[in-house]
């Protein structure tokens, strides 16, 4: 079977929570599609060129630690801008949509650019507190030393640059169900997504 659920939102909305329980509870493959301008972001950290970095991105350079720290956040956000960037890396992510056993895919443009025509699509946000909050929380237990203002600014930066961008901006596709989880625990968030899976299958 072939079916790709799509799940778009700005960061720390709950897509990657949200996606991972959809297809676990469905056995779907899920690809979290911010890790791939994340690992981009990371070697033009270490000074690679980014057009260079994306096409010569390979899947095990997904596995590495370190890619959900801050600072590779805001280079991923840097590269993601780049229309190179975003065209080096769509053959990977249509080819993982389309995959026998179905798909579900997070980030931002997967509803809009990269999968139109997928069977489910969600649009998952939540108010700019909510997701700093859940970020910070993130974060400190991944060891590292950030304090919610530092946060709320960084989510906040990162939206305002994902849907001010020309090239595949944040937003949600026109068909897409919204999902708001500013006033969800992730029990009913899953729920909702769940429930949208499984009315179109
Ligand atoms: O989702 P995550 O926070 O890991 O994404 C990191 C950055 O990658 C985002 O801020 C965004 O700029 C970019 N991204 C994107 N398109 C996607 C997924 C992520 O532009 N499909």
């Amino acid at each position: 079977m072939i079916f790709t659920v799509a799940i778009d939102g700005p960061a720390a909305a709950g897509k990657g929570t949200v996606g991972r329980a959809v297809a676990a509870r469905f056995g779907f493959a899920h690809l979290d599609t911010g890790l791939l301008y994340r690992a981009v972001g990371a070697l033009v950290l270490k000074g690679a060129d980014p057009v260079a970095a994306a096409r010569g991105l390979v899947p095990e350079a997904l596995e590495q630690p370190g890619l959900r720290g801050p600072d590779v956040a805001q280079a991923a956000s840097e590269v993601a801008a780049i229309p190179e960037v975003r065209a080096a890396l769509l053959a990977f992510q249509r080819g993982f949509a389309r995959r026998e056993g179905g798909a579900v895919l997070d980030g931002r443009d997967i509803g809009t650019v990269i999968c139109p025509g997928a069977e489910v699509k969600l649009f998952v946000t939540a108010s700019a507190e909510a997701r700093a909050g859940r970020r910070l929380a993130e974060l400190v237990e991944a060891g590292h030393e950030v304090s919610f203002d530092s946060v709320l600014a960084d989510v906040k930066a990162r939206d305002a640059r994902d849907s001010e961008r020309a090239e595949a901006p944040l937003k949600p596709a026109g068909d897409a169900h919204l999902l708001d989880t500013s006033e969800l625990d992730v029990d009913q968030a899953v729920a909702a997504a769940v429930a949208q899976v499984a009315a179109a299958l």
